[in-house]
Order: structure tokens, then sequence, then C-alpha cells
């Protein structure tokens, strides 16, 4: 059986927990391209046009503790002026009040958590393996759209799937994202040059490796140009 995607949930009165990818750049409390909060709203507007109501889940930075700058009151609120109609914010992530409040949702209405990365256990969920089993009572379903995070085996993106057999899908951006991809893995039309950008290395070289064997030529710009260039002009360490 392929994968499942959001078409095949039954959305009607069914609370959907959905990951997205929220990691949005905020200068001062103001987010400075919200890209990311628009390219989850045709999921968004999917399940709430259908009946359903909405557990949204997202990182927001890598802060290991509470740490108020990294909220994710302003996506919520973003989201709401983008929706044009009230979203809910919780202020935490897991526990019995944020539970109630899912429960409360009515059809049509969104909730977004707390930044999940707020506990170890999001990126670590090793360190407390009832993290997931907490989030996992937010939805009877559980969606997954956070397409810029699915590199990472965290216990939103990963783990928590173990908990919704045949109730977890693909968003549309996931969908979009993997059909844009597969042919230029499995098939691709030569001259194949590819341009990959950001400025994470660290998070990068895997593709960067695979895409090394795919490609004819490989462009690398962002940030993460100058690790190279330094790489380039700095002699090895001996
Ligand atoms: C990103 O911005 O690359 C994704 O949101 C993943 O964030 P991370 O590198 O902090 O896991």
């Amino acid at each position: 059986m392929g994968k499942l995607t959001l078409r095949d949930l039954p959305l009607h009165d069914q609370r959907v927990l959905m990951r997205v990818d929220f990691n949005v750049p905020i200068h001062q409390g103001t987010i400075t391209d919200d890209s990311r909060i628009r390219a989850a709203l045709p999921s968004i507007r999917y399940v709430l046009d259908h009946g359903g109501s909405l557990v949204l889940m997202s990182h927001l930075g890598r802060p290991k503790k509470k740490d108020p700058s990294l909220s994710l009151a302003p996506c919520a609120q973003r989201l709401e002026e983008l929706l044009k109609t009230p979203v809910i914010f919780a202020p935490d992530c897991r526990g019995p009040a944020i539970e109630e409040m899912t429960k409360k949702l009515r059809p049509g209405q969104t909730l977004v958590l707390e930044n999940l990365r707020f506990y170890e256990a999001e990126e670590d969920p090793e360190k407390n393996p009832s993290f997931a089993q907490e989030i996992a009572k937010l939805g009877d379903y559980y969606v997954n759209d956070a397409f810029g995070t699915a590199h990472r085996a965290h216990t939103s993106t990963a783990t928590i799937t173990r908990f919704f057999p045949n109730r977890a899908a693909m968003g549309f951006l996931m969908e979009k994202e993997i059909q844009a991809l597969s042919p230029l893995l499995t098939h691709p039309k030569h001259p194949f040059m590819a341009l990959i950008g950001d400025a994470k290395v660290s998070s990068k070289i895997g593709i960067l490796k695979r895409f090394s064997t795919l490609v004819d030529t490989l462009f690398i710009g962002g940030a993460m140009a100058f690790t190279f260039l330094k790489g380039l002009i700095t002699p090895p360490l001996r």
C-alpha cells in the first residue's frame, strides 16, 4: 500500500494533529519571512474545509528548554491573519490542560501548540519516551507536512507515528516536494544541474554527497558556500 495522504483521511469531526515547519526568521518579535507558514496553508485549509479541527505543532530555533524569544505565538498570530479566522494558541505542547484544549476544539477551529523544542525529548526521543505518547493524545489523526524538517528523526516527525497505525498521512506540501524530487533521484534528465543553498552544511552534507553522484554540475550557494571556500583556501590540519 502506498503512503496515505491527507485526501485519504476521514476528516469530518476529527482532530488532526499536524506537524508543520514554522521555523521562520523572527526579528524582535516580528516574522521577517512567512513563506513556511504560507506553504502549509493548502493542507491547513483542506482540513478546515472538510470539517476537521487542527492541532498544529512545530519547532522554532534550537532552544532545548523554555525560551520566550522562541515562542510560536507570533506564528499563530500570523496564521490567524492569513486564514482571516481566529487561531487559538496553547501555552505548552503537552500535558492534561493542553489535551483538554484540543478536545474542546470544534470543526473548523485551529490551535497552535507552543514550541516542541522547549522539551529536549523532541530532538532526542530517548530522553523521555512518554513525550511522544503525550503529544499523540492531542489528535485523532497525524499528518506530517513539515518537509523542511523531514530529514530529522525527532519525536514529532518519527517516533509519534507509532501511535497512529493507519492513521498517519503526509500533507500536500510533503507530497508535492516528494513528487518533484523522486524523478530527479530515479530518472534524472541530463544535463542535470543542482543549486543547493542554506546556512547549515552539517544538515546538508548527506544531500550534497548524494547529489554529487547524480548531477553533472553542483552549485553551492547561500552561507554554506563560505564553508567550502574556507575549506579550499585553508590548508588541512596535520
Ligand atoms: C530548517 O530550518 O532547516 C528546518 O526547520 C530544520 O531545523 P533544524 O536544522 O534546527 O532541525
